[in-house]
This record gives C-alpha cells, sequence and structure tokens, in this order.
C-alpha cells in the first residue's frame, strides 16, 4: 500500500492566530487530512520568548526561537507567518519565496505594504503566497472577489473591517461601559494587535481596505 503524503507545516509566532491555527489543526485533523489525502504535520513553532505560558504546549523538539529552523527547512512545504510586522516577517517571507515555498499570512500590514513584491517572488520561485488570513478569514471573502466573483467589478465594498473597534464600540453602547473598560476587555482577550495604533487608529482598517480593493482588482 502506498504511504500518505505528508504535509510538513512550520509556524512562524504562536500568539493568539498562531495557536488558533495549531487547535483548529489538531481539532479537525480527520476531516482535513481525509479531504487533503495527506496527512498533516506541524513540523516547527517559532516564538520570540520561548518561556512565555501559552494555551497550547508544543513537544520541545518541534518549538524554538530560530526561524532557519521553518524558512531553511527543507523539509517544510507551508510556512504560515503569524508573527505581524513588517520587519523580520518581510525578510523571512522573502527567504521562503524564494525556496519556492507556500506561505500563507494573516499578517494584513505586511500584504499591504509588500504584497506586490511578495507575490513576484512567489510566481518567479514557483511558491504561492496565499493571504485570505489576513482580511476576514471566517468569511472567507478574498477567494471569493477573486474566484467566485471574478467576473464582477465592485464599486463598492463595505462592511465592518476592524473587529477591535467593532467589539469596543458595540459594548460601548449596549452596556454603557467606558473606551478605557472595554479596551482592557479587548486587550485580555487578544483581540487587540500588538501595535494597538494598527487597531485604534484605523490603520488595520486601512490596510484591509487596500487588500480587498487589489485583491478586486488583481
Ligand atoms: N489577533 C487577531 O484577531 C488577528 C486576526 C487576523 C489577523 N491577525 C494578524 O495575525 C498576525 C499575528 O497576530 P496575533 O494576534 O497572533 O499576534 P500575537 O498574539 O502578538 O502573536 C505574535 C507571535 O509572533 C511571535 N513573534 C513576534 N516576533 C517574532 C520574531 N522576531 N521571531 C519569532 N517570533 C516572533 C510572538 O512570539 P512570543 O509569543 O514569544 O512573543 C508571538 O508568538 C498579525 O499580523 C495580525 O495582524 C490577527
Amino acid at each position: 500500500m502506498s504511504q500518505k503524503r505528508i504535509i510538513r507545516i512550520g509556524l512562524l509566532g504562536f500568539g493568539v492566530v498562531g495557536q488558533g491555527v495549531w487547535k483548529n489543526i489538531e481539532k479537525n485533523r480527520q476531516a482535513l487530512e481525509f479531504r487533503l489525502g495527506a496527512q498533516l504535520d506541524i513540523t516547527q513553532v517559532v516564538v520570540k520568548n520561548a518561556s512565555k505560558q501559552r494555551e497550547v504546549a508544543v513537544p520541545a523538539e518541534c518549538y524554538s526561537t530560530d526561524p532557519s529552523r521553518v524558512v531553511d527547512n527543507p523539509e517544510i512545504d507551508i510556512v504560515c507567518e503569524m508573527m505581524g510586522g513588517t520587519g523580520e516577517a518581510l525578510e523571512l517571507t522573502r527567504r521562503a519565496l524564494k525556496q519556492g515555498k507556500v506561505v500563507v499570512t494573516a499578517n494584513k500590514a505586511l500584504v499591504c505594504e509588500h504584497g506586490e513584491e511578495l507575490f513576484k517572488i512567489a510566481h518567479e520561485n514557483g511558491g504561492h503566497y496565499f493571504y485570505e488570513a489576513s482580511v476576514a478569514g471566517g468569511i472567507p471573502i478574498i477567494k471569493t472577489i477573486r474566484e467566485a466573483l471574478v467576473a464582477n467589478r465592485f464599486k463598492l465594498i463595505f462592511g465592518i473591517l476592524n473587529g477591535t473597534s467593532n467589539y469596543i464600540l458595540t459594548r460601548m453602547e449596549r452596556e454603557g461601559l467606558s473606551f478605557e473598560e472595554t479596551l482592557g476587555d479587548a486587550r485580555q482577550l487578544g483581540y487587540v494587535e500588538a501595535d494597538e495604533a494598527l487597531d485604534l487608529d484605523g490603520i488595520d482598517a486601512a490596510h484591509k481596505a487596500v487588500i480587498l480593493a487589489y485583491s478586486g482588482a488583481r
């Protein structure tokens, strides 16, 4: 009997999104593997501070602060970039794409500011740069715009783009709470970006609007 293919995945970042990916793969493993006809293996998880307490416990041999164990590892097929920011995340994404890997990202700031360059590197090296998770991943909207609605041209896209502001404003309105109180809860729940200005100054919503407009025009 032929051996089932193994798809090896490396996670860059293991915060709210990274641990969510781990939990979702574990929860839905049977269905995912059945549909893919392959086995999923989270081979490496990379973080900044390895001694931080986390909800999910990762086996020691898979856990490090060394991103090269993901991006330069020839065994890894898919790199999930969930670190955030446009500094090290950009360098690591470039490096992985230059090796022909598939990179999946939730990092809207990076897609918005450097997407054009990263799509080009992916194309030239036979890889892919997938960014569905960067905007309203739960819907999902990007694939819908780019594939299901490919013959349509959009004059306007509107909706609630920033979940953190939506959470804060909804609770302030319904419960008469102050901005500071609801912001505190949003922080505790992990809704607020590490760089809070992204959410609170509208930058995150602007990034998402750019990505949606770009996806409709590509
Ligand atoms: N939170 C959301 O609801 C949400 C939704 C959609 C998209 N996003 C996007 O997803 C990305 C991650 O968001 P998040 O909320 O998961 O952030 P987070 O909770 O702050 O997690 C970031 C993770 O990246 C790690 N990291 C940061 N810099 C690193 C470096 N230089 N080397 C290695 N690891 C590094 C951190 O390590 P430590 O844990 O050791 O510090 C942490 O595990 C962001 O781009 C964000 O915009 C977030």
